[in-house]
């Protein structure tokens, strides 16, 4: 059971102060009856709860797809940048989502964020090994050699020894390569470091695919979108 105010607030109807006011209105319906206490202890997953006659749409968690623009920090606060949060409309905000995992400031592509801290544990912990492509640019040419190394595991400048993650080279010229690459890890600046270890350099990285979902083309860069219930099913199936 929560209070009334609470659960309208948590959905991004209105303030707790709004929310009062609409009660003492008579315009809150909890289960056909009009009710004026904002205070009200009701359970939102049995009560049918109306405002102004329409059913409110009760969830606890949201789960959205970014397309995540450059110069965007993937966290919930930061001093100066942006963060992907302020991307957000006041409708998802309220939820307080948080992003899954992280993509640097100057990455762009798919991002996930939710408020589901479980599913969020379950796709960022290391165990679970969740596939992750990246379209990427290079400085250099990419070629044979370096998809056996990337095969066989990178080493990176910390001594981390990669697990094997698969590079096809998708064009290549001698200003550089277009690459794809899939990895199973998060660590820190991996595709960045991978490809140094090889004495390359990213010069652009875009995540295309998480945990076997794809990025929406229709999303332009800053744009997201919630998941649809099939996604969502992937995403718990992976
Ligand atoms: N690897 C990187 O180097 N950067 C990212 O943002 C994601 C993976």
């Amino acid at each position: 059971m929560e209070r009334l105010d609470k659960i309208i607030s948590n959905l991004g109807y209105g303030s707790r102060k709004d929310v009062k006011s609409f009660a003492k209105k008579g315009i809150i319906e909890v289960d056909g009856v009009i009710v004026k206490d904002n205070g009200m202890l009701v359970d939102p997953e049995k009560s049918i709860i109306k405002i102004n006659g329409e059913q409110i749409l009760y969830r606890k968690y949201i789960y959205l797809m970014m397309n995540k623009p450059d110069g965007v920090i993937s966290a919930t606060h930061d001093n100066k940048d942006e963060t992907v949060i302020d991307l957000l409309e006041l409708e998802h905000q309220v939820f307080e989502p948080f992003p899954v995992g992280r993509l640097d400031k100057d990455t762009v592509g798919l991002l996930l964020l939710t408020n589901d801290g479980e599913l969020n544990h379950r796709l960022i912990a290391p165990k679970w090994h969740v596939d992750k492509v990246y379209y990427a640019k290079i400085d250099k040419k990419v070629d044979e050699k370096d998809v056996a190394a990337f095969k066989n595991g990178i080493t990176l400048d910390d001594g981390y020894k990669c697990m094997e993650a698969k590079l096809e080279i998708l064009s290549n010229d001698d200003n550089g390569s277009d690459i794809r690459v899939t990895i199973q890890e998060g660590k820190y600046h991996q595709v960045k470091r991978m490809f140094e270890a090889v004495d390359k350099k990213v010069v652009y990285l875009k995540r295309e695919e998480f945990g076997g979902l794809l990025l929406d083309p229709t999303l332009e860069e800053g744009e997201y979108r919630e998941l649809t219930d099939d996604e969502l099913s992937l995403l718990r199936s992976y």
